[in-house]
């Protein structure tokens, strides 16, 4: 594995979230940074998320697993805030195993805590959508059914999976609902007590040596002056609170959502970072004041690659906004970014910054709260010269064309945080590290 240098200062716990809409380059980023960390923890979230992460020819996409899982020796957690589709978790592990890495005890933990995401979660999430007249979009996971169990408190967690007579007595009152739901509502079938008792319980064996309470591990290995970070799934923009609501997953993308979702107070937190595309993507419904529209969008999907790792869907593409990333910048207290694919925009001949929106004659330069004025939003551009050489690879700052650097720069000057790392391609070493 080549090694990237990067900074050994000392220890901190760093919280890496998108600042977007998801697919910032997440995975990349961290599996880069885990480098130089003891422990990764995801705290929110689910196999919703898909990031890739690309050790030479191999690209990797995880989607429950945290993206330092490839590094030897280095401990990955998911939190008690994650939910966990038991089935898929056990797929991701058994696919690393079919390319001979073995995901030991030593170097997962899973909280007990974890709810879990059950068949009637999946089924849910699609028939919900399918009567909704606004669809979001969703991923089809059983991600947002599951939360509103927890949040309804009749969720099932991981522990539950390991204790028989606990399992059975949720399931038991859980189906009684929901079988309800699935036929009267649904007019579905029903689902059958025994088959997913005994196909849950079977999942509980499987996971339960990589289960335990992940709060007590990362709160004693903190005290222990080892480094945690903490991986965010998603983006802000989605977030439940602060994202384009409806338009949103179901839980706090943003890096307030670590303390719940890991048990970490906030005093034991130094530093938030985030992954920002070089231009702005979306998938699923909702508002995107910057979306191309005509070739430019089929051009940056085509270069950018830009179809979702999880569901394969074509992400919707659009210039930078930084009336949104510096709402980012706010709510998660951000104090450095990375600026993720730079590269895709190499043959533009000129580019566009968003920097305020117009609705109906009046002028927004914060992002706006109300939905109408996001939905209708005229972006207000500042235009920049685009620099049209490769900086495929390129690993100093200096060596970028210059106006690759101008944009750079003038990025740092509208969002005032400086822009510590640029990725120039999607291998660990096609990154720039400014300082
Ligand atoms: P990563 O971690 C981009 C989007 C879905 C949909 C909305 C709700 O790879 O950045 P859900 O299934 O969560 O209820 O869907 O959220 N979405 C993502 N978009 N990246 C993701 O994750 C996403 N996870 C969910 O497309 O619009
Ligand atoms: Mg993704």
């Amino acid at each position: 594995m080549p090694k990237v240098k990067a900074n050994k200062k000392k220890v901190q716990n760093v919280v890496v979230v998108g600042a977007q809409w998801g697919d910032e380059g997440k995975g990349k980023l961290i599996d880069f940074l885990s480098q130089d960390v003891d422990i990764t923890a995801r705290y929110q979230g689910g196999n919703n998320a898909g990031h890739t992460v690309v050790v030479g020819e191999k690209e990797y996409v995880f989607h429950l697993l945290p993206s330092a899982i490839l590094h030897k020796g280095k401990v990955c957690v998911i939190g008690n805030g994650v939910v966990v589709d038991p089935k898929a978790l056990i797929g991701e592990i058994d696919d690393l195993k079919s390319k001979g890495i073995d995901v030991k005890p030593q170097q997962l933990k899973v909280s007990g805590l974890c709810h879990i995401v059950m068949p009637y979660h999946r089924i849910l999430d699609g028939l919900r959508e399918s009567v909704r007249k606004n669809k979001i979009g969703t991923t089809g996971r059983g991600i947002g059914p599951c939360y509103s169990d927890k949040v309804a408190r009749c969720g099932i967690r991981m522990i539950d999976l390991l204790n028989p007579a606990v399992l059975k007595a949720k399931l038991e009152d859980n189906l009684t609902e929901k079988n309800e739901i699935f036929s009267k509502v649904y007019k579905q079938k029903d689902f059958d007590f025994t088959t997913v008792y005994q196909e849950y319980l079977g999942y509980g064996k499987l996971l339960g040596p990589y289960v335990c309470d992940t709060t007590l591990y990362l709160n004693r290995a903190i005290d222990d002056k080892k480094s945690v970070l903490f991986e965010g799934a998603q983006g802000t923009f989605l977030d439940i609170d602060f994202g384009t609501y409806p338009f949103v997953t179901s839980s706090s993308t943003i890096s307030g959502g670590v303390c719940s979702g890991s048990g970490v107070a906030p005093t034991k937190i130094d530093k938030i970072l985030a992954a920002v595309k070089a231009y702005t993507t979306r998938v699923g419904e909702g508002p995107f004041p910057t979306e191309f529209s005509g070739n430019l969008e089929q051009e940056i999907r085509t270069k950018g690659k830009e179809f979702g790792a999880t569901t394969g869907r074509p992400r919707r593409c659009g210039w930078f906004d930084s009336v949104l990333v510096k709402y980012s910048i706010m709510v998660n207290g951000i104090s450095e970014l990375a600026i993720m694919k730079l590269d895709v925009l190499d043959e533009l001949k000129e580019i566009k910054i968003c920097t305020a929106y117009e609705y109906k004659g009046k002028r927004f330069t914060d992002f706006p709260m109300d939905f109408e004025v996001l939905s209708n939003a005229e972006p207000v551009y500042e235009t920049i010269a685009g620099w049209s050489s490769p900086t495929r690879g390129v690993t100093e700052f200096k060596k970028l064309p210059v106006n690759a650097r101008r944009y750079i720069q003038r990025l740092e000057k509208l969002l005032n945080v400086s822009i510590r790392y640029v990725s120039t391609g999607s291998k660990r070493a096609e990154t720039i590290i400014r300082y």
